[in-house]
């Protein structure tokens, strides 16, 4: 029998890797599960309702480890508590691989067989396991609802006999998952929306939300789009053409939302302080890309600054704030990802390395770190 175990996060981890739904799902494919009081408090779940579904609730995060076959985590775990699991156990989580290699080479060193969930494979059958859309797409309707909240106008247009309100203009640069919720979340408050990316891919989908579409043309040869459909680094060029054409339609924008990242890298700086402080005053700018050194000149991860007339928010972690949401998206991509391993027969833990799901997101393994972006060996940008 397969033994999962759920720990509470760290403190400032509003999530839980694992909720009384997906514990009755796992029940039934033979697994015990073990969770250590409290872990679900933030996401107002409680012991109870964990028992309730089958889950077996420890007083410490010791009794819940101790000998298990899986770790479900949301952050990276800490390195001195895996001691207890079983020799070579499943651990499952988002790891940040690129931010702490210490404290991945730690986690690596006790041996246990590390997923990162960020690596998921983006191919239709990993779309249910796919984290980084599940989090992202809270993430962009969430940087549209506290950019309105900050706003000292409205959103829509209203006509009223005392006059017409205009509709804000937001523009949404990075039409990825979290872009594209953003796009959907500001048409449904009644904002002119405009949007842009180097992935020529999204104009349509951005047409197919209502918004429109700004961008730099790329030379023929020049293709914004890794085959992973992931952005590349573009020309010099290129971000010099970007920079002009932003920086001519950022003066009339209300509210910008950022998203644009380039996996492994720094995120690209798109908005200059010229840019910032040729904006129209209230003007809003939500920066989610502040974790990855943002996209907009002044960022701070986790502040809401001044620059000027203009606010900007380095908001960071946005999916936290939806904790309820956050967590079911997240414990159900988990389970379609662990539940592969889970023999239908026996219960046990089987995994198939040839499996394109595990082996792009194996990080660690017998005390080594394996996954080929981090021994160097192969770069997404590459991947073309
Ligand atoms: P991301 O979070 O890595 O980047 C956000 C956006 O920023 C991307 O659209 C990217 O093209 C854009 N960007 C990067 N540099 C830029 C620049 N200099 N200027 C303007 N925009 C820039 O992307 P995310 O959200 O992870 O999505 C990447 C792709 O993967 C999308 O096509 C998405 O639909 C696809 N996807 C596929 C899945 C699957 O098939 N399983 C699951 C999730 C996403």
């Amino acid at each position: 029998m397969t033994i999962i175990a759920v720990v509470a996060e760290q403190a400032d981890e509003t999530r839980v890797a694992i909720t009384p739904e997906v514990v009755k799902k796992f029940k039934a494919l033979g697994c015990d599960v073990r969770i250590e009081a409290g872990a679900g408090q933030k996401s107002l779940i409680s012991d109870a309702e964990y028992q309730q579904a089958g889950a077996t609730v420890t007083a410490t995060a010791e009794a819940a480890l101790e000998g298990a076959d899986i770790l479900l985590a949301v952050q990276r775990p800490q390195a001195d508590r895996l001691g207890k699991l079983k020799a070579g156990a499943v651990v499952a989580a988002i790891f940040n691989p690129y931010d702490d290699k210490a404290a991945l080479e730690a986690v690596a060193a006790t041996g246990v067989t590390a997923f990162a969930m960020e690596f998921m494979p983006r191919i239709s059958r990993a779309q249910s396991m796919d984290v980084l859309s599940s989090q992202s797409n809270l993430a962009g309707y969430k940087a549209v609802i506290d950019a309105a909240a900050h706003f000292t106008r409205a959103m829509p247009m209203m006509m009223t006999a005392a006059g017409t309100v205009p509709p804000a203009k937001v523009f949404v640069m990075g039409v990825g998952v979290a872009g594209l919720q953003a796009i959907a979340t500001a048409k449904r408050l009644g904002a002119v929306v405009s949007a842009t990316d180097v992935r020529a891919a999204t104009k349509e989908q951005v047409e197919s939300l209502g918004g429109k579409f700004i961008m730099v043309e790329a030379d023929p040869d020049e293709s914004g789009e890794t085959a992973g459909g992931y952005a590349k680094e573009m020309s010099e060029d290129y971000k010099r053409r970007q920079a002009a054409l932003v920086a001519e339609h950022i003066k009339s924008q209300d509210i910008v939302i950022t998203t644009a990242l380039i996996p492994g890298r720094p995120a690209p700086r798109l908005i200059t302080e010229e840019m910032v402080k040729s904006m129209k005053p209230g003007a809003i700018i939500v920066d989610l890309a502040a974790e990855r050194g943002g996209n907009v000149a002044g960022t701070q991860p986790g502040k809401i600054i001044k620059l000027g007339p203009v606010t900007i928010m380095g908001k960071i972690q946005l999916a936290r704030e939806l904790p309820v949401n956050a967590s079911n998206l997240y414990a159900r991509n988990l389970y379609a990802f662990v539940a592969q391993m889970i023999d239908k027969e026996t219960g046990n833990l089987v995994i198939d390395y040839e499996d394109e799901t595990i082996s792009g997101t194996l990080l660690a393994k017998d005390g080594q770190i394996v996954h080929p972006r981090l021994t160097g060996e192969k770069q997404e940008a590459e991947r073309c």
